[in-house]
């Protein structure tokens, strides 16, 4: 533990080392289908994917963010069908939920009437030629829930490097197609059109029998997109595990067609959200809307943060909530294990001093205090570590030790999270850190000596040293997760 280290491996945690310049990964992440509301259950795909855009970019990667916005497909036929033959059914201001209504109500009515199903299909078929009519209302559809869309995405601090819909890919049917036949791969089956793979019960379906390409077919074409453009290291897909034959059968086929950079292409699946506890269960209507859940933990750390930080001014209090009540919520769908189901539990994922987000954060606000106390500034922790006369060897207590030896751990961590595709693994290690750190500051609580700021100048100075890293290194773990750091909370 030299010199300067504490700070260094803080700040400057991941060191040009081991950067791996010139590799890109591309990440399709989020990825939501329009006209149907964010529901809680879009949320890990959104933050796994959003915290691995950190974590590779932390790594010196180039990272390619991608919203494959779900926004082709016969589903468009029956909106604009419905819109046309209801239209009391979208009042204005049009809003996502009265377009997953009409969606849903087409469904239901289309069991009993047949004809519906033939008036979607004529809509599609109308979409699909680019009739001026048809383009602009699933044009309006589009704006409407990509708004909606967006109010998330601001409030979790995301922004795509590319929102590129299946829609995108519509021009690139009659190549992906061609290419298959050509190959030899594709054949036809009850009238569709299919790719057969070995090993695999199911076919991957190209075509249905009334000619219309498919979310596979897309997919196809969309691979092939991200290759010739970014001519990626990994291009991973985060998705939910429900759709894991879907994208063996696609990188199966990218390898048939012989692709050799299919076998670069990754599921990155992951486990369920069981929602439980008081809140997030008991919503009218069967979906639970993402910045809904947003709003109630905002809501839920409110009074608490105001309560502690009296002094603090309103808006502040605001800012401070949102970020903690974001902060849980992102938490708790990362600290999970990738392909576990998440138990949420609303009382767990809020609280102060479980295994919670909001622990993290205090932990981080608490060193901060405490080098505020001391008057210790970003510039003035530089100038220190600058500065020779450290002695880290006055570091000699067990406790302090941990937190040291801890804070090396870090770079590994990152990588070895990065390798798996697994934030989780950074979570943990926050814990632990957020551990060995508390150990150690209560300890100073029974005997004066072993305070932070204790008398003793030179070894003030190198525990401040040692707080201000652990500091670092919270908030650069916490931005990791895509989880905001409070200096007061
Ligand atoms: N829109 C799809 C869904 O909601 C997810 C898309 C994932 N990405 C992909 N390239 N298939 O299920």
């Amino acid at each position: 533990f030299k010199q300067k280290t504490a700070y260094e491996i803080g700040v400057r945690l991941v060191g040009s080392e081991m950067c791996i310049r010139d590799r890109t990964i591309c990440i399709d992440y989020s990825s939501p289908n329009i006209s149907k509301s964010l529901a809680y259950h879009h949320i890990r795909s959104t933050v796994i994917g959003h915290s691995l855009v950190q974590i590779f970019r932390a790594l010196g990667y180039r990272t390619v963010g991608i919203n494959h916005l779900g926004d082709w497909g016969t589903t468009h036929g029956m909106l604009i069908a419905g819109a046309k033959l209801w239209p009391e059914a979208l009042p204005e201001p049009v809003d996502v939920a009265a377009l997953g209504a009409l969606y849903q109500r087409y469904r239901k009515e289309m069991e009993t009437d047949p004809k519906l199903e033939d008036l979607a299909r004529q809509w599609f078929g109308r979409l699909e030629r680019g009739d001026a009519e048809a383009r602009a209302m699933w044009q309006r559809f589009r704006d409407i829930s990509w708004a909606e869309f967006e109010t998330v995405y601001q409030q979790l601090g995301i922004t795509f490097d590319e929102v590129r819909g299946e829609s995108a890919y519509e021009a690139a049917m009659p190549g992906v197609l061609e290419e298959m036949a050509q190959k030899g791969l594709s054949k036809e089956s009850e009238g569709a059109l299919v790719i057969e793979l070995p090993g695999e019960k199911a076919p991957l379906l190209l075509k249905t029998k009334d000619g219309t390409t498919l979310y596979a077919t897309r997919d196809l074409a969309a691979a092939q997109y991200r290759w010739t453009t970014y001519h990626f290291t990994r291009s991973l897909y985060v998705v939910d595990r429900g759709q894991a034959l879907h994208f063996r059968q696609l990188f199966a086929a990218l390898g048939l067609a012989g692709h050799e950079w299919a076998s670069r292409c990754e599921h990155v699946p992951f486990g369920l959200v069981r929602l439980g506890g008081k809140k997030t269960g008991t919503r009218a209507g069967n979906v639970v809307l993402l910045k809904e859940v947003f709003a109630d933990a905002t809501d839920d750390v409110t009074p608490r943060i105001a309560e502690n930080q009296a002094q603090l001014p309103p808006e502040q209090v605001a800012e401070t909530a949102r970020m903690v009540g974001i902060g849980a919520v992102v938490f708790a769908n990362l600290v999970t294990q990738r392909e576990k189901d998440v138990d949420f539990t609303w009382e767990k994922v809020v609280s102060l001093d479980g295994d919670s987000g909001p622990y993290l954060q205090y932990s981080h606000a608490r060193c901060a205090s405490i080098l505020r106390k001391a008057g210790w500034t970003s510039s003035n922790v530089e100038a220190a570590a600058e500065a020779e006369q450290l002695d880290f060897s006055r570091l000699a207590h067990d406790a302090e030790w941990a937190v040291a030896r801890r804070l090396l751990d870090f770079p590994e961590i990152v990588a070895r999270a990065a390798q798996s595709c697994e934030p989780h693994g950074i979570c943990h290690y926050l814990l632990d850190l957020a551990g060995d750190f508390s150990r150690w500051y209560t300890a100073g609580n029974g005997d004066a000596t072993l305070r932070v700021l204790c008398d003793d100048e030179d070894t003030r100075r190198v525990r401040l040293m040692l707080t201000a890293a652990v500091r670092a290194t919270m908030a650069r773990g916490l931005g990791l997760l895509g989880m905001g750091a409070p200096d007061a909370m």
